[in-house]
């Protein structure tokens, strides 16, 4: 077969290809999202979970779609077009990049919201706000922001308009370079955080609550009610760690593919997945060694949501000596960390409009900004206006509702049909081309791919949907006391 080039370019190096995808691989999610939803599941059971599918499925399936990416050199539409005629396979393939586009919409729309968050910090902190501020009064700061929908509709169209301009100016002008030095910045930041962290008299108690495991609460959900703590059967802890495992290593939805296409043929495709995720899972648990010991320190919930960080990290820099500036820092390195993945959450739908529309990167990553700015009005609402429960579907905010669907389903399902095509419907001649790996190794990726990736989130997603499970949860709830002493958990 003839190489296929890019008509968007490439990138300059190997470097550079690692720079950009760990940065669209490092973001709100280990910062923001990680912890918070830690929190929310209990800890140690719930972080070995996500660590195992970063490890059997994340891993292999990044490798598939870089992999996959780099042969077609296209958008994730029409490289899994192409890549399925190759192979004489049907022209459905496609449709892995179709639901990428629009997990990338969901995606990005809530994302900009919060990122607006991260900006709105940066004034706060850089005003001097936070110093010397308790559990209380950024309670009330934070409060006193997400409920006005005014202030975050005007960060949200910012973070958008700054995502556009770099997408429109192309990948390689703005953002290499950015990213070149922000990353390691903020990286020792998070390890400043971590002294901070171990000098609160609780740094192992949030050394427990990250990595001691209970395994009841991967199978138990349980919440207060009327002062009695009523728990049910519930797969969606499993659920939402394999989730996030997608999430944060921006797979199951054409991102990486993208990245992929633009990558030097000469590349190590394996050696460069494994430092990625392996930068991606450390900085994401630095952050929870961070986050947890102040938030015990403070009294404060682990499982306060998504407002968690925003909550706790500016009780430490109002703290200790330089906060000041150091909490600046922080926000604005945040806002840089969100920012390099969120174009990586519009390249693959700019790319596809400029192959197939014939637009430039301009107007396509203006059309693209635009409607994703919409469809974000609903997760600003979603914290203030239309908070309430007249305005829940199954229970959860319009926010909730994308981020669960995105992360937890469309993700999952992208990456499981990336996994079988890449294992059974490619020609083991064309990945083993691509890849060219020991043969070892090789075998290794194959078998993870052919059987077990597939098998895991398959599983998963049927553990965390069967019907059985459901009536499971009903027939426990109406018999709540008796099942939790029966259960033992109180
Ligand atoms: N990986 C990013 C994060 O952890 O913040 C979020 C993300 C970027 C998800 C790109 C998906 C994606 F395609």
């Amino acid at each position: 077969m003839t190489e296929r080039q890019s008509i968007h370019g490439q990138w300059s190096s190997r470097l550079v290809f690692i720079l950009a995808a760990t940065g669209s691989a490092v973001g709100l999610g280990n910062i923001w999202k990680f912890p918070y939803i830690t929190g929310e599941h209990g800890g140690g059971a719930f972080v070995i979970v996500y660590l195992l599918c970063i490890a059997v499925v994340g891993i292999p399936i990044m490798m598939a779609e870089i992999m996959l990416g780099r042969r077609g050199r296209q958008s994730p539409i029409n490289t899994m077009a192409d890549l399925s005629k190759e192979e004489g396979a049907n022209g459905g393939w496609s449709l892995i990049g179709w639901s990428g586009v629009l997990a990338g919409f969901f995606i990005l729309s809530y994302y900009s919201v919060i990122a607006g968050w991260a900006l709105a910090y940066v004034v706060r902190a850089g005003a001097g706000t936070f110093t010397g501020v308790d559990a209380a009064g950024i309670q009330t700061i934070f409060n006193d922001l997400i409920s006005d929908p005014e202030r975050v509709l005007a960060w949200h169209t910012l973070f958008m308009l700054m995502s556009m301009f770099v997408v429109a100016k192309g990948v390689k002008a703005g953002l290499e370079k950015a990213v070149t030095y922000l990353m390691p910045a903020l990286f020792v930041l998070l390890i400043v955080l971590v002294g901070y962290a171990m000098n609160t008299g609780y740094f192992v108690q949030g050394l427990e609550f990250l990595f001691t495991p209970d395994f009841n609460k991967l199978i138990y959900e349980c919440e207060v009610v009327a002062g009695l703590e009523q728990c049910e059967i519930s797969g969606s802890p499993v659920l939402v760690a394999l989730g996030h495992a997608f999430f944060t290593l921006s797979l199951g939805m054409g991102a990486i593919m993208v990245y992929g296409s633009y990558m030097p043929k000469k590349t190590s495709i394996a050696g460069s997945a494994v430092l990625i995720a392996g930068l991606d899972t450390m900085v994401a648990l630095v952050a929870g060694m961070a986050i947890f010991p102040i938030v015990f320190a403070n009294g404060l919930e682990p499982g306060a949501g998504p407002g968690l960080i925003f909550q706790t990290l500016p009780i430490a820099f109002g703290a200790m000596p330089g906060g000041h500036f150091f909490g600046t820092l922080f926000f604005v390195l945040l806002v840089f960390a969100a920012w390099s993945s969120a174009i990586s959450l519009i390249e693959p739908a700019v790319a596809w409009l400029v192959e197939n529309r014939n637009m430039t990167r301009i107007r396509a990553s203006v059309w693209i900004g635009l409607t994703t700015w919409v469809l974000g009005l609903g997760s600003v609402f979603s914290f203030n206006i239309w908070s309430g429960d007249e305005f829940k579907l199954f229970d959860r905010t319009f926010f909730d509702l994308l981020d669960y669907l995105a992360a937890n389903i469309m993700l999952p399902l992208g990456g499981l049909l990336i996994a079988i095509f890449s294992g059974w419907i490619m020609k083991t001649a064309a990945s083993q081309d691509e890849f060219a790996m020991r043969p070892a190794g090789y075998k290794f990726w194959w078998n993870l791919i052919r059987y077990f990736s597939p098998l895991a989130v398959i599983a998963v997603l049927v553990y965390a949907n069967i019907p059985l499970i459901k009536g499971l949860k009903v027939l426990l709830t109406s018999s709540m006391i008796s099942s939790q002493q029966v259960i033992g958990i109180v």
